[in-house]
């Protein structure tokens, strides 16, 4: 009973954590994983590397249509290269604004997200997941925390990689990004009216986890009850242009 497109949608502001806890939840219930910030990401590298113009709307929308994006386990490949890495600079994060308030370039990021998951069960995380890409999926999810319980778990992650950053510095930037992630027009960030909100202030990974499995084994429906544990498959997922 695999295979059935089941989907899992999991949306939330920056810093939520949500990206680790989505990927450990598609392994925990034997789906595929879809981190579509990543997709952004990527096409926004795309375009800083030929040094186009963002604003440039139809430019820009090309090269988010041609651009072939893998996903392996462990990495994000562009074009054949291994960006896992260079797509979490901050000149990327920077610049991503542009890319993901390009309308074009948005239709053409929730067709291929369509595209990929059709005929996978699949976990899908983002922003717009729930409200624009997958509307009909099984089970929603919006996690979320406070703004300085966010940014006070990304001060620390600097930390761990070295980076010195004021926890006043990190906030102001997280505020930005927030207010640029909800007032987007089309695909804002905001909760599909049918979600489970999650409030992740005070848990830790393992506990936002077993919630997460807790609320999805809650929404089984009678296909979800084939669920199995089997692992993810290593093998590359092929973002279908
Ligand atoms: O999740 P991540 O922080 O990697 O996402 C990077 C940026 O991509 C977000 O700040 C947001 O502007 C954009 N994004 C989006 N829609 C999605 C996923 C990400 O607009 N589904």
């Amino acid at each position: 009973m695999r295979g059935k497109g089941l989907i899992v949608t999991i949306d939330g502001p920056a810093g939520s954590g949500k990206s680790s806890v989505a990927k450990r939840l598609a392994s925990e219930i034997g789906f595929s994983f879809l981190d579509t910030g990543a997709m952004y990401r990527c096409v926004t590298l795309a375009c800083l590397r030929k040094e186009m113009d963002l604003g440039q709307l139809q430019q820009v929308a090309n090269i988010a249509s041609q651009v072939q994006i893998e996903f392996f386990a462990d990495k994000v490949v562009l074009d054949g290269e291994d960006v896992s890495e260079a797509i979490r600079t901050p000149t990327v994060t920077k610049s991503i604004w542009a890319i993901a308030d390009n309308t074009a370039v948005r239709e053409s990021m929730v067709a291929a997200q369509r595209r990929w998951t059709a005929g996978r069960d699949a976990v899908t995380e983002g922003r717009d997941q729930g409200t624009i890409a997958f509307p009909d999926a099984e089970c929603k999810i919006f996690l979320t925390a406070t703004p300085e319980e966010r940014a006070r778990r990304r001060v620390s992650q600097l930390l761990e990689l070295g980076v010195d950053i004021s926890y006043e510095e990190v906030l102001e930037m997280q505020n930005q990004r927030d207010r640029q992630d909800t007032q987007r027009e089309s695909g804002g960030l905001k909760p599909a009216t049918d979600s489970i909100m999650v409030w992740t202030d005070g848990m830790t990974g393992d506990e936002v986890l077993q919630r997460l499995v807790t609320i999805v084994g809650s929404k089984r429906t009678p296909e979800m009850n084939s669920m199995t544990e089997q692992p993810l498959q290593h093998k590359p997922h092929l973002m279908p242009r």
